[in-house]
């Protein structure tokens, strides 16, 4: 089965989220429980914007022994030589350059033409090069960049050694059938692509991360970039998280596979969730609360049957306990039957009619029925006999 390489980029495009800023500490923090992910590589920060972000970026390059650590640098001298300082005692350092190649990003952000941008990328790699035997190039906005150019760009990086060549739809502005038909394009018309590990870099402003990262592995792409719980930059990045168990899930489909320990996801999304305090929201994929939960009678009574009527997925491969039966307005007679069992009742069937009824007139007027609450019903109803 065809490998996807993981790239996680949550200490630094997760850490671009608004509002989220991890110390050292953090960061080594979330670098070990990545690496018992089983992430291939992991992007630390960005050793050039603080002095505080070189110095956790180091650290990580020094705790980390089973992913190669990578430190993001503009097309810049002195961004290389800070990613330089920075992966000082790495087991595998990379360095991730990148410059911008839209026409939008040329004219109005970095006021260059296309001669420009090639020769900028190509001095700043020939200078990693000296130092560095993994390097990723990545052409920022790579979604709006004319496909002549990104093939050029795609050569140039190729010739001057880079590893990777990373495709990013930096404003998560295309849609799965273009972002695959980059990919394809790419494999059919440049020189020299097998030298190279092709990277999707997803943003979700769209809502379309996720599914353009698959789109892209459908069409060659070798790595995907991504972060755990899809935090990012404005909407987020492809959650890393979402991938793995589409892989895993739909490998009839796919036929490819990442190489996590899936049982480590919902730890590192506790985790993640808790330094970064950005919450993770109940309906989320298969992280968010809800993912294994379920509400309505009928659903309740299929699990209760056979499992795989509603879930196509079990909440142990991601290293949770199990489903949970919700109790609320929606929920049956056999779900309920289920919960007083749990919860240690035994009751005939005439004061089970009489609780389940109470429990439904309770249930419009509440959200979420808790077991305190089932058992006041059930006390309250049995002391009655
Ligand atoms: O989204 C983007 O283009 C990036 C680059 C730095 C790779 O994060
Ligand atoms: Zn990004």
């Amino acid at each position: 089965m065809r490998k996807i390489y993981v790239f996680d980029t949550t200490l630094r495009d997760g850490e671009q989220s608004p509002g989220v800023n991890l110390n050292t500490r953090e960061k080594v923090k979330i670098a070990y429980q990545l690496e018992k992910l089983g992430v291939d590589r992991i992007e630390a920060g960005f050793p050039a914007a603080s002095p505080g972000d070189l110095a956790a970026v180091n650290a990580v390059a020094r705790a980390v022994k089973n992913a190669s650590v990578i430190g993001l640098s503009r097309s810049r001298t002195q961004d290389i030589d800070a990613v330089r300082e920075a992966l000082k005692g790495a087991e595998d350092p990379r360095i991730h350059i990148f410059l911008a190649t839209s026409p939008i990003h040329r004219q109005h952000k970095l006021r260059m033409d296309k001669a420009q941008v090639l020769d900028t990328a190509r001095e700043a790699l020939r200078y990693a090069s000296k130092y560095f035997s993994s390097i990723e190039f990545s052409a920022e906005d790579a979604g709006r960049t004319e496909m002549d150019f990104l093939i050029e760009m795609t050569e140039m990086a190729i010739q001057e050694g880079a590893s990777v060549v990373n495709i990013p739809d930096t404003v998560g502005y295309l849609s799965p059938y273009e972002y695959g038909e980059i990919f394809k394009t790419l494999k059919e018309r440049v020189h020299g692509i097998e030298k190279v590990q092709l990277s999707a870099h997803c943003h979700d402003d769209l809502g379309m991360a996720t599914v353009n990262a698959l789109a892209a592995i459908l069409n060659g792409a070798d790595q995907i970039e991504g972060t755990i719980n899809g935090i990012g930059e404005r909407a987020g990045n492809t959650a890393l998280e979402e991938v793995a168990l589409a892989l895993e899930t739909r490998q009839d489909f796919f036929g490819a596979k990442t190489s996590l320990q899936l049982s480590e996801i919902a730890r590192t999304s506790r985790l993640v969730s808790r330094l970064t305090g950005m919450v993770v929201p109940g309906n989320k994929a298969i992280v968010g609360a809800n993912a294994f939960a379920h509400e309505s009678g009928i659903h309740q009574d299929g699990m209760l049957k056979e499992k795989s009527t509603y879930e196509i997925m079990t909440p142990e491969t991601i290293g949770l306990k199990e489903s949970k039966l919700v109790l609320g307005k929606h929920s049956g007679r056999h779900a309920f039957r289920e919960k007083l069992v749990d919860l240690g009742y035994v009751v005939e069937d005439e004061r089970l009619n009489e609780a389940f009824n109470a429990f439904k007139i309770l249930a419009d007027k509440k959200k979420d029925v808790t077991d305190e609450d089932i058992s006041a019903i059930l006390d309250e109803k049995l002391l009655d006999t």
